[in-house]
């Protein structure tokens, strides 16, 4: 077997980083829609630019190592050299600063009819909440999962209810934080169908790392039919024990934090369980949504989240096997 030599491994490195850079489902170097392919123009604006001049900047310092040895230039020389950098650095300066002006405009244009949603931070999960100021009885709340259908502007509220959190979804969007007492907005406009990741990237505290936002970006008629089922009161429970669970819930801890529409569980801290079923992942996206996961998270969240604001209930088993019937059911 042939020893890897240091080119090799370099060209490997290289290869898994572009490949890495090449995942779509979070990379700002596959923009899968229209703000993200704008911030791709000024990024590779930049790189087309920078690398350039890096290079001659290195091959002209090089030059004048090799060369002068310790020689000093006439005056005349060095003087039309400087004006030629000088002139040659201000146009490609202000290029770069042009577009990265009208960049920022384009990104912050008001959308015609935009798609109203307010996505709350918190430690350490996200609301969703898609709001239709027509009739408020259409408003959706859900959480740690975005569903935007491709081909039109969304406009994103971005608030923060405890400390400064950002939201970064490079595959459709820029950068922007969401700051307690301060409204932020992005808009989003997705072309591509499918399912991208948003991550937190400001340092929040202990469980930043797992504070993720899947993003689907549907057809407009599978956007539709989610939001009718979201529209939907949860379902009741479909067995004894789903039942059971219910009303352990309902009658427990479990309705002091969390709300599922159409019941008694009204809480407002922890995130809203009406369609909790119909997401794939739990705990902004620390856990797969799946009967395994959510037993485990029932019966001991600190495990999976240290720090996470949900105690741990004492419950028996039977009581995690209804409770998490009842969740499961929550389609
Ligand atoms: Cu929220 Cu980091």
């Amino acid at each position: 077997m042939r020893r890897p030599t240091a080119l090799r491994m370099a060209l490997a490195c290289l290869a898994v980083a572009s490949a890495a850079g090449c995942n779509r489902v979070q990379s700002a170097l596959a923009p899968a829609g229209d703000q993200a392919s704008e911030i791709g123009i000024v990024w590779n604006m930049m790189l087309w630019v920078c690398v350039p001049v890096y290079v001659l900047v290195l091959v002209a310092l090089g030059i004048a190592v090799w060369r002068n040895h310790g020689q000093v230039a006439g005056d005349r020389a060095i003087g039309h050299g400087l004006l030629a950098w000088s002139i040659g650095i201000a146009v490609l300066l202000t290029v770069l600063t042009a577009t990265s002006f009208a960049v920022d405009r384009r990104l912050h244009a008001q959308p015609q009819h935009p798609l109203q949603v307010r996505i709350t931070a918190k430690q350490w999960w996200w609301q969703v909440e898609y709001r239709d100021p027509a009739d408020p009885s259409r408003n959706i709340v859900t959480a740690n999962e975005l569903r935007l259908p491709a081909g039109r502007a969304a406009e994103i509220e971005l608030r923060s209810s405890d400390v400064i959190h950002s939201l970064w979804v490079p595959t459709l969007a820029g950068k922007e934080d969401l700051i307690p007492g301060h409204d932020n907005r992005i808009v989003v406009t997705p072309r591509v169908a499918g399912r991208y990741r948003g991550q937190c990237a400001e340092f929040c505290g202990l469980q930043h790392a797992h504070m993720a936002l899947d993003v689907y970006v549907d057809t407009p008629q599978a956007f539709a039919a989610w939001q009718a089922r979201q529209l939907a009161p949860a379902s009741a429970p479909r067995s004894a024990s789903a039942a059971r669970g219910q009303l352990l819930f309902e009658q427990g801890a479990c309705a002091l934090c969390h709300a599922v529409r159409g019941t008694a569980a009204g809480g407002v801290t922890g995130p809203d369980l009406t369609h909790f079923a119909s997401r794939r992942t739990l705990a902004a996206g620390a856990l797969p949504l799946d009967r395994t996961s959510v037993a485990a998270w029932v019966i001991d969240p600190q495990r999976y989240k240290p720090g996470t604001n949900m105690p741990k209930v004492p419950l028996d088993a039977q009581q995690v096997e209804a409770v998490t019937d009842y969740l499961m059911g929550l389609q």
